[in-house]
């Protein structure tokens, strides 16, 4: 072996040595993530664990339940884009629903089902209160869980959630339907 060689096996030997130490300690911090996440016994997280029985689902990813139980006025993490899709979810849902009743049902009465379904003070919050949300949600110590914009945005979250840990809409749909008809006394047109 001339010296360039040597050198060049080296420097090969010395990255090789150095990225399987760097994937052993990746190893290691997940592992530890995993026996936090399995161990962690805080009032937070046992509520979680109640709150995907209610729901009649549990996650792969936890986080993204969190997140959704998470307002904006207490981390940067937060429920706002879940909530997002989430709305979309529910929306989605009561049309198909709706129209796989009746076909030719009305645009009319379709988009005020929708509406109706959607309404902040009458149905979302209401559903999100039934699920004692409030009491699961992370807030500042300045906001008012029980305020319906908050409860509301971490119910809708709740699917947005679903739809990505489950990799499918329609399984968000489900539990938003399986929810909100336990819940309400919107029950009887579902
Ligand atoms: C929190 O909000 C609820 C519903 O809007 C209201 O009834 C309650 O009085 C509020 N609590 C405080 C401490 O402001």
């Amino acid at each position: 072996m001339d010296r360039r060689t040597a050198v060049c096996f080296a420097i090969l030997t010395l990255a090789m040595a150095t990225s399987s130490a760097i994937q052993l300690q990746i190893g290691a911090r997940d592992e530890f993530r995993k026996t936090q996440i399995i161990t962690t016994n805080s009032p937070f997280s046992i509520a979680l664990e109640t709150l995907q029985k209610q729901i009649d689902y549990s996650f792969q990813r936890i986080d993204l339940l969190r997140r959704a139980m998470t307002h904006a006025s207490f981390s940067e993490e937060n429920n706002r884009a879940l909530s997002i899709l989430g709305t979309s979810i529910i929306e989605t849902s009561v049309a198909f629903r709706y129209l796989l009743d009746d076909i030719d049902i009305s645009s009319k009465t379709l988009n005020r089902e929708i509406a109706e379904v959607c309404n902040v003070e009458s149905s979302c919050a209401v559903d999100g209160m039934r699920l004692g949300l409030h009491k699961v949600l992370r807030v500042s110590h300045k906001t008012n869980s029980t305020t319906p914009a908050v409860v509301c945005g971490a119910f809708r979250a709740i699917f947005g959630a679903v739809a990505l840990d489950s990799g499918k809409s329609d399984a968000a749909a489900k539990v938003f339907l399986n929810v909100h008809t336990r819940t309400g006394e919107l029950a009887a047109d579902f």
